[in-house]
């Protein structure tokens, strides 16, 4: 089965054997076969935060379980989505119905069930903030499992399930605690901006959730039309004395207060920064608009991809000094 449909960076790769599962009994069904033990497997949700390197020889489970339902006491809003949801589809039902914590992450592709991996987040907000519990089958024992939110232990673009508990667990649903009553997360001047353009000074959800969508929809490609996989690198986390060498060499880095008197850089300003902004190479390069993302101009294989990566960590090392880490999952 090719891969190519089901992995947004567009790169073709294919698999050995290919199931969609649309309800979580079915899961245990896999579970009883004997060959279940015995077989390598990738879950794929939208497949829009992974970079396939080489055919697949096991089995790739495809999570389709839908369904979106909430639950209404006081300014609480309960919500619990199917794993195969898409992302931008419960971002969507909640913003229409005034049910306020996502709006800020609109159109983020990919899939309900994967937003927990990599506690996905864009413009002041993570998963993290809206996040209430998940419900997850255990591949060794297949058996069900709750996650509350320390159990998943977030932090920037990780949690539990991309490292103690690897490709231990699938996620078949989430449930998020929403409110009533928004607390607009406005502080990205981007966002500011964007609303004052429009003469908005007192935004809704929906104004909020359009201001995001155009500022994504103007920096970053359409997986669509453009194969890639959002940011490709995490935004580096250095400690405060790193941070006062780099910034005597570099004064102009663009930097921001992270946790613990930790400093975080941008990414995308120090891959620009050593000329690959916009680049092309080969049948991949970095996005015109937004150097973080590396994209598949046509053709490329997910070898090309990560080569073309591990040139731009060497340069970035090279001129500043800081190791970039890849947030794509890199499938191999
Ligand atoms: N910048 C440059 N050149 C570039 C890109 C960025 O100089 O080519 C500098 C600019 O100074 C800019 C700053 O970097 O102000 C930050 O850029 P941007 O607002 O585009 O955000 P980012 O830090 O590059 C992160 C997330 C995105 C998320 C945005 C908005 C990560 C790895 N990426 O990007 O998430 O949408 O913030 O909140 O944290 C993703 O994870 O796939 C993703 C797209």
């Amino acid at each position: 089965v090719s891969l190519k449909n089901f992995n947004t960076f567009g790169v073709e790769a294919n698999a050995r054997y290919f199931v969609e599962i649309s309800k979580k009994e079915e899961l245990t069904e896999l579970f009883m076969d004997p060959k279940w033990k015995q077989t390598d497997r990738l879950v794929l949700g939208g497949g829009s935060n992974m970079l396939l390197l080489n055919d697949f020889g096991g089995l790739v489970i495809r999570m389709n379980i839908r369904g979106i339902e909430h639950r209404i006491s006081h300014t609480d809003v309960h919500v619990e989505a199917g794993a195969g949801e898409v992302w931008n589809d419960l971002v969507n039902y909640n913003v229409m119905r005034g049910y306020a914590g996502l709006e800020n992450l609109s159109l983020i592709p990919g899939s309900v069930g994967a937003s927990p991996i990599q506690n996905i987040g864009a413009y002041g907000v993570e998963l993290k903030d809206v996040f209430k519990s998940c419900e997850a089958f255990e591949i060794a024992t297949g058996q069900f499992k709750i996650f509350t939110k320390a159990d998943c232990k977030f932090d920037y673009r990780e949690s539990v399930f991309k490292s103690e508990l690897k490709e231990q667990y699938i996620i078949v649903s989430v449930k998020f605690l929403l409110s009533l009553v928004p607390s607009f997360n406005l502080k990205y001047g981007v966002i500011e901006q964007e609303l004052a353009a429009r003469g908005i000074n007192a935004p809704t959800l929906k104004d909020v959730s359009q201001v995001v969508s155009h500022i994504r929809v103007s920096k970053l490609p359409d997986p669509s039309t453009i194969g890639n996989a959002g940011s490709f690198f995490k935004n580096p986390i250095i400690s405060a004395l790193e941070f006062d060498t780099l910034i005597s060499k570099h004064p102009e880095v663009v930097h921001y207060p992270a946790a613990n008197g930790q400093v975080k850089l941008a990414a995308g300003w120090l891959i620009e920064q050593c000329g690959w902004k916009g680049k092309v190479v080969g049948n991949t390069g970095t996005w015109k608009n937004q150097a973080l993302v590396l994209v598949n101009h046509g053709g490329a294989t997910g070898g090309e991809v990560y080569s073309f990566s591990s040139q731009i960590i060497d340069s970035v090392y090279t001129k500043f000094g800081v190791i970039l880490q890849r947030e794509v999952n890199i499938i191999s």
